[in-house]
C-alpha cells in the first residue's frame, strides 16, 4: 500500500518524508489556499522533493478549460497528475488526457459507480472521498470495498486512491480493503505512528537503563 500525504505545506511534506512512509502528494485548492501559495510554485517545490506522484488540480468546469490546464500542469514536472473533478466535463477531459499519455486523479468521487466510469475513462487514480460520506451518515469505507471489488472484477489498471481521510480507523480499513493508496494528512501520519503503550514502554526502559551499572 502506498502513502500519499495529503497537504500543500512544504514543511507537513517535509515532516511526513523524514518518517520514510511518503510515496506521493496530493494536493488542492481548498490545500492551496490554506498556505496561502500560488499553484505552481507550490507543485514544483513539492516536486523537488518527492520521488512520486503528484496531484494539482484544475479550476475550470468544462472538458476544453480542463484540458488546457492540465497539459500546463502536466508541463510543469514528470511526476504531475492531473486532478479533475468528477461529473460529465471531468470524464471528457480525463479521456482527453488519457489519449496524449496524461496522467489523472478524479477527486470528488462519492459512489462505486462514479468510480467505475472514472475507470472506463482511463483515470489513472480515483479517489473516494471517504470522510465526507462519513459526515453526512453513510459509510465511506464501503464505497472503497465495492470499488476495489469492481476494479479487480474487471482487472482495471486504475488505482483506488482513498482521500477524506481523517483518522487511523479511515486507514487500517482502506488497507484492509485493498486500496492501493491512501492520501493522508499530516496529523494522521502522526497518529499512525504512535501508541500509549509505545510511550510507556519508552519511559520504562530508560527508567530501568538507568539502574544499568555502567563501565
Ligand atoms: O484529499 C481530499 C481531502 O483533502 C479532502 O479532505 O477532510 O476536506 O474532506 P476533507
Amino acid at each position: 500500500m502506498r502513502f500519499f500525504v495529503d497537504s500543500a505545506d512544504i514543511r507537513e511534506i517535509r515532516v511526513a518524508l523524514d518518517m520514510g512512509c511518503v510515496d506521493g502528494v496530493t494536493t488542492n485548492p481548498s490545500l492551496l489556499a490554506k498556505v496561502g501559495r500560488p499553484l505552481k510554485e507550490t507543485i514544483l517545490e513539492i516536486a523537488a522533493l518527492v520521488e512520486g506522484p503528484i496531484s494539482a488540480e484544475c479550476i475550470s468546469t468544462q472538458a476544453e478549460g480542463m484540458v488546457e490546464e492540465g497539459l500546463a500542469l502536466a508541463a510543469l514536472h514528470p511526476h504531475v497528475v492531473v486532478k479533475l473533478p468528477m461529473g460529465v466535463e471531468g470524464l471528457k477531459a480525463t479521456r482527453a488526457l488519457a489519449a496524449k499519455g496524461i496522467k489523472t486523479n478524479v477527486t470528488l468521487v462519492f459512489s462505486p459507480v462514479q468510480a467505475l466510469l472514472c475507470a472506463k475513462a482511463g483515470a489513472r487514480f480515483v479517489s473516494p472521498f471517504v470522510g465526507r460520506l462519513d459526515d453526512i451518515g453513510q459509510e465511506g469505507m464501503e464505497m472503497v470495498r465495492q470499488t476495489v471489488a469492481i476494479f479487480e472484477n474487471y482487472g482495471f489498471a486504475t488505482e483506488v486512491l482513498v482521500a477524506s481521510v481523517r483518522n487511523p480507523i479511515h486507514v487500517l480499513h482502506a488497507a484492509l480493503a485493498g486500496a492501493h493508496v491512501a492520501t493522508v494528512p499530516l496529523a494522521v501520519f502522526k497518529q499512525l505512528a504512535e501508541h500509549p503503550l509505545t510511550d510507556i514502554g519508552i519511559e520504562r526502559f530508560l527508567v530501568d537503563w538507568a539502574k544499568v551499572p555502567k563501565p
